[in-house]
């Protein structure tokens, strides 16, 4: 895993945002820096920075204009009812009667938070700690929706540190768990997913462990490991049980 972490700052520009924003510098261990003073000679290529969609990824040509936040928000095209319709390729390849889920690679948490959306109890890991920080800012602004408050839904539990590490002292076995792991570049690359994922493989890498992690996982699910790749990746695991997928991507599926 490639951290470029000391070409990144965590950036303030509004004076109300100050202590959380010490807060995260002091606890990523990154410079924190006042907007108005950066300029084209700043030495930082990513920024992180409060702002009212939440805690958001810049690079250094987004800072004033986008950047990237954990979007809380259905997918396009995502019924927005609850529980959603398990009716998409991810469903299939979890199953739909599963009940726990682990994410073992949580990233952007957009999956894991479209499993929560279909009513699967889903728990996730994540190393990076920029990650985390986004990941759980995510969850905050989540736990404030009035969707997820009027039913009282149980939020996904965010665990910090190195899934090969952490799968074999789960308390409970999962039914599940999920992989989707980062993979080198696709030859053809979605338009959707391109921007997060490119900046989130600027940032770690390519996950070169993704062996031993699909190893650990088999060990640690009760029913089953389902790895999402790109459609043309070797499969982790060598001949699936089951594979569902689209032209770009696949989800490969192990039964144990
Ligand atoms: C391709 S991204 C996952 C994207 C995610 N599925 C989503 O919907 O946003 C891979 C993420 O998994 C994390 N990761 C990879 N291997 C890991 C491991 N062994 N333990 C914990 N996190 C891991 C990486 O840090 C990265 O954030």
């Amino acid at each position: 895993m490639t951290v470029v972490t000391e070409l990144m700052a965590v950036v303030c520009a509004d004076p109300a945002d100050l202590a959380a924003s010490q807060s995260l510098a002091a606890r990523l261990a990154l410079p924190l820096v006042n907007q108005e003073n950066l300029d084209k000679t700043s030495p930082w290529i990513f920024y992180l920075g409060y702002r009212q969609a939440g805690l958001t990824l810049f690079d250094a040509d987004s800072l004033k204009k986008g950047g990237l936040t954990v979007d809380i928000d259905p997918r396009p095209g995502e019924q927005h009812s609850y529980p959603a319709p398990k009716k998409d390729f991810l469903a299939q390849a979890v199953g739909k009667k599963t009940q726990t889920i682990v994410d073992a690679t949580c990233g952007w948490a957009q999956d894991s938070l479209a499993l929560f959306r279909m009513g699967y109890q889903v728990s996730c890991i994540e190393r990076s700690p920029v990650m985390l920080a986004l990941i759980e800012d995510g969850l905050q602004r989540l736990a404030q929706k009035d969707w997820v408050q009027n039913r009282q839904l149980q939020l996904p539990r965010l665990m910090s540190g190195n899934a090969i590490e952490l799968l074999p002292h789960l308390a409970e076995t999962p039914d599940c768990i999920y992989l989707d792991p980062m993979f080198p570049p696709k030859r053809k690359k979605s338009a959707a997913t391109r921007k997060s994922m490119s900046v989130l493989r600027d940032i770690l890498g390519d996950d070169l462990d993704k062996q031993q992690l699909f190893e650990a996982a088999m060990q640690a699910a009760g029913k089953r490991v389902v790895v999402k790749g790109p459609d043309d990746a070797e499969p982790l695991g060598g001949q699936p049980s089951m594979s569902f997928g689209s032209k770009l991507l696949r989800y490969d599926v192990y039964l144990k």
